[in-house]
């Protein structure tokens, strides 16, 4: 069996942690989240970071957890929503990867994050505009990558991550 590592891709929201955690069960592999090997590695979280160095030193130092975690071998990632603007980290990402897509209407992002406190790029006053804004410029690029998409919408993320690992043994991957 190769070792190639399965990448989740998708919005805010959009489930890639939990159901990355539970895929990675499933198949027992590794898990990791760049988001929170980020937080490790600086020791602060992600609206810290924001803060101090803005979008643009979140994006370097998540170009530098990419570049690090897909060394790994047959493994589970979850990325950030925004991993996939840079193509850099595209590269990566392609690398020795099987990239699944969890696809979320707007409408179920918002229900998941209406509450949010953790998402710098919701803190203003139209967070349904931001998403609706990123997505539409995102998703061409999550659909591009993508080898294999599920939608996430209403669904429970134990059943989803079943016919995801399914999916993923029967492809040998
Ligand atoms: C972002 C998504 C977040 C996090 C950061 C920026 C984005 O991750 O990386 O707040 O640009 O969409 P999740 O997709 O896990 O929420």
């Amino acid at each position: 069996m190769s070792a190639k590592n399965i990448i989740l891709i998708g919005p805010m929201g959009s489930g890639k942690s939990t159901i990355g955690q539970l895929v990675a069960n499933r198949l027992n592999r590794e898990f990791y989240d760049s988001d929170r090997y980020i937080e490790q590695k600086t020791g602060v979280d992600i609206p810290c970071i924001f803060d101090i160095e803005g979008e643009s030193g979140f994006r370097l130092r998540e170009t530098n957890a990419l570049k690090e975690l897909t060394l790994l071998n047959n493994s589970v990632l979850a990325t950030g929503g925004g991993s996939v603007l840079r193509s850099e980290n595209r590269k990566l990402l392609q690398g020795n990867s099987y990239i699944i897509f969890l696809d979320t209407s707007v409408n179920e992002q918002m229900r998941r994050l209406q509450r949010d406190k953790k998402r710098p790029l919701l803190q203003t006053e139209n967070p349904r505009e931001r998403l609706e804004n990123l997505f539409s410029q995102r998703k061409p690029i999550y659909q591009q990558l993508a080898d294999y998409t599920v939608r996430t919408d209403r669904c429970q993320a134990r059943k989803l991550a079943a016919e995801i690992a399914q999916h993923i043994q029967q492809q040998l991957i």
